[in-house]
């Protein structure tokens, strides 16, 4: 049985269909990635499973529970920017999940100094989210969405504002900790080989309303290695969806 189930799910904004019957069956553990071009609704879809936007009709099912539009627990969420309070230290941003559900003090510090320490943050408990780069506030958010143990991390973006060397690094590093706490994972992104080297599976978008092109069960095996960019099979892969992606868009 698939981990997470969504059926039929359709969304408009206005008279504006972005979502028309998506369908989507991840099972347990696998890193499924989203490409698809801009305003085709994978922010929606995304919100739309963490409960935070109403569909107007479908279903979705986590951990054989029906959440249709409910939010809580078993889902993490990392924004692209990584929306932190301002107000709020590294640790205690870290914390703040555990702190809506009640956990007490001693435990979410401890439990959000784990993760603070994983995302390679250790020495930086009590720096303000202002004190820190755009890749150090992003390690704060993964570690964020880790902290509160869902069983489903989406992911929207999260590296698409960092640099290039910042965001090669953070891809190993959510790999590494991934793999240390398995999760199943919604990961959107505008990269095509970033896709293809952290995903299992792989979706790609048409145009507003979106509809799958393509689906790509990733061949490489893991732990995967940085030179797997260069193989003939991933550059191939990656010229055969830049060229879906952009025949879609002149279609
Ligand atoms: N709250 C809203 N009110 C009205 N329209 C919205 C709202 N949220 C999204 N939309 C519209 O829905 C469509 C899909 O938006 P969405 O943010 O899901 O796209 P996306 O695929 O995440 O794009 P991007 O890659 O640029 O982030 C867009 O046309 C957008 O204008
Ligand atoms: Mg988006």
């Amino acid at each position: 049985m698939a981990h997470l189930s969504v059926s039929h799910v359709s969304k408009s904004f206005g008279g504006v269909k972005v979502l028309v019957d998506q369908c989507l069956d991840v099972r347990e553990g696998e890193f499924v990635a989203l490409l698809g071009p801009s305003g085709c609704g994978k922010s929606t879809l995304l919100q739309i499973i963490n409960g935070l936007i109403p569909a107007d009709g479908g279903k979705i099912v986590l951990g054989g529970k029906d959440i249709t539009g409910k939010t809580g627990t078993g889902r993490g969420m990392v924004f692209q920017g990584a929306d932190l309070f301002p107000w709020r230290t590294a640790l205690d941003n870290i914390a703040f999940g555990l702190e809506v559900v009640g956990v007490g003090k001693a435990e979410r510090l401890e439990r959000a100094r784990h993760y603070l320490n994983l995302v390679g943050l250790r020495g930086f408990e009590d720096a303000w989210p202002h004190q820190l780069s755009g890749g150090m506030q992003q390690r704060v958010g993964i570690a964020r969405a880790f902290c509160i143990q869902p069983t489903l991390l989406m992911m929207d973006e999260p590296f698409g504002a960092l640099d290039v060397q910042t965001r090669d690094v953070l891809q190993d590093e959510l790999v590494r900790i991934w793999e240390a706490e398995p999760k199943t994972v919604l990961f959107v992104t505008h990269g095509i080989e970033e896709a293809l080297y952290l995903a299992d599976r792989i979706l790609v978008y048409s145009k507003r309303p979106a509809r799958v092109l393509r689906e790509i069960t990733v061949p490489f095996a893991r732990p995967r290695r940085e030179d797997i960019k260069l193989d003939p099979q991933f550059l191939e892969l990656r010229r055969d969806i830049s060229d879906l992606l952009r025949h879609d868009l002149y279609a």
